[in-house]
């Protein structure tokens, strides 16, 4: 571009794409026309608005790779990457596939598949609440969702309550046949999503039998990876729309794999789109940065899809079932309870506001909760913080421990307790800060803080 004469401001693609259309729009062509020439030009994931001084009542649009739907109002129509910033104008969208174009004025709407062909698209109406959008007496959106989650959670297994047990048809039409004839399962996924599939790991074989591997997407994509057709894929995605989550998908079912299930929170999104089989989490809208109600939504679903699992392959009977139903009615009670912990968990806060660093602990199941919990604390604080399974201690992080160095610990009162008191041990021996998350009534002792 620069060859061409154009004078950069920035070092951004963006710049880069405004600079291809207008030479585009320089030959000729008028806005859309610009912009459809320039797309085929680009690699790589873009979710693309353009407006042109020229054509002030004119806006067209590109996708590939990341999220991009047009919404139709009366005498207006909008482009969004999300249906929540346009639900107040419009609950009618239309979910741009991957390669589209779409011109757009105040009265009309065009779309246009990868090869410029015009196309029909079908039109959805959004069922995401206006209320969720607000903040009501929160002070921010993340507090609202971490709020949120015993009503999340309650929507989510609503179906299994209501069925009085765990059916395979939560996970669709055709679940019965395909979860029935599995022999193993792949979970895919990036971020708080893998870390709720490292968690469903340990439930899929202890209570379902079956084997389970949980891999980052964006590691699975990339690699030679050794396939199973008859190990089912399962993505997990809040939005359903991460790229490297999609692209796994692709590359497995390129593999081989036939069948795969999608647990999504957002209905008509590309992932579930692209599944067989699909359980929509029922977090409600993410507006918050960080994933809260999402990740444990989803746990919430991967553990009905274990039941579901284990039912099917002779590894869960009608008492089990019944007791798993029980303890999951429980849940929604069992969140709030934790949620009331709250103005302790500020005093904590307090204490951690001055650090630098962090380490997060946890054994079993919970060492995927540890992850999430040092993932939330670095994202949202900008403290570093790192999580280990906390048997790993002695192999070499023990040595950063200090009196600066702030460990949170979960130790719930499961048959590992012991082991995670005599690592709690080997932390205070180093003059360590604990900060423990136990069972109510779990044996406490003075140089510890405790959330119970
Ligand atoms: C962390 C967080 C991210 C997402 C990750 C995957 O708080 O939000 O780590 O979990 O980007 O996103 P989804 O689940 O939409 O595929």
């Amino acid at each position: 571009m620069a060859a061409l004469g154009y004078v950069f401001e920035s070092q951004t693609d963006t710049e880069v794409i405004a600079h291809l259309i207008h030479h585009h729009m320089a030959q000729g062509r008028d806005l859309l026309a610009a912009l459809q020439a320039a797309v085929k030009e680009l690699t790589g994931a873009y979710a693309l608005a353009v407006l042109s001084r020229r054509e002030p009542d004119r806006l067209a649009c590109a996708r590939m790779g990341c999220p991009l739907l047009v919404g139709l109002g009366e005498g207006e129509n909008f482009v969004a990457s999300d249906v929540s910033a346009i639900v107040a104008a419009t609950r009618r969208v239309i979910f741009l596939e991957e390669g589209d174009t779409a011109e757009l004025t105040r009265g009309a709407v065009r779309v246009f598949d990868a090869d410029d062909r015009e196309v029909a698209r079908e039109v959805h109406v959004s069922g995401v609440s206006l209320a969720s959008l607000e903040l009501g007496p929160y002070r921010h959106f993340m507090q609202k969702e971490i709020h949120e989650q015993p009503r999340a959670i309650a929507d989510t297994i609503e179906a299994a309550i209501d069925a009085g047990g765990f059916e395979p048809a939560l996970f669709g039409a055709n679940a019965e046949a395909v979860l029935g004839g599995i022999a193993g399962v792949q979970i895919l996924a990036c971020g708080t999503s893998y870390y709720a599939g490292l968690t469903a790991r340990y439930w899929i074989e202890a209570i379902a039998g079956l084997p389970c591997s949980v891999e980052i997407a964006s590691e699975y994509r990339y690699r030679d990876a050794w396939a199973d057709p008859r190990h089912l894929i399962v993505t997990i995605s809040q939005s359903g729309e991460t790229l490297d989550t999609m692209e796994a998908l692709k590359y497995a079912k390129s593999l081989g794999h036939r069948h795969t299930l999608s647990i999504c929170n957002v209905p008509e999104s590309a992932i579930p789109r692209a599944s067989e089989l699909v359980c929509y989490t029922r977090a409600g809208a993410e507006i918050g940065v960080a994933s809260t109600k999402a990740f444990t939504t989803q746990l919430a679903a991967l553990f009905q899809l274990t039941v579901v699992l284990g039912k099917l392959h002779g590894k869960v009977n009608a008492e089990q079932e019944a007791d798993y139903l029980e303890q999951l009615r429980h849940l929604p009670g069992s969140i709030q309870h934790a949620l009331n912990l709250e103005p302790q968990i500020q005093v904590w806060a307090e204490r951690f506001a001055g650090k630098q660093n962090a380490l997060f602990l946890g054994r079993g199941l919970h060492y995927p909760i540890a992850l999430e919990g040092a993932l939330k604390l670095k994202e949202i604080s900008y403290i570093h913080a790192e999580a280990y399974p906390a048997g790993e201690l002695k192999h070499g992080p023990l040595a950063l421990v200090d009196a600066a160095m702030p460990v949170v610990v979960i130790a719930p009162n499961d048959r590992l307790l012991e082991k995670v008191k005599s690592n709690m041990q080997e932390v205070r021996a180093r003059g360590g800060e604990l900060f423990v998350f136990a069972d109510h009534g779990t044996a406490t002792s003075a140089n510890r803080k405790a959330c119970t």
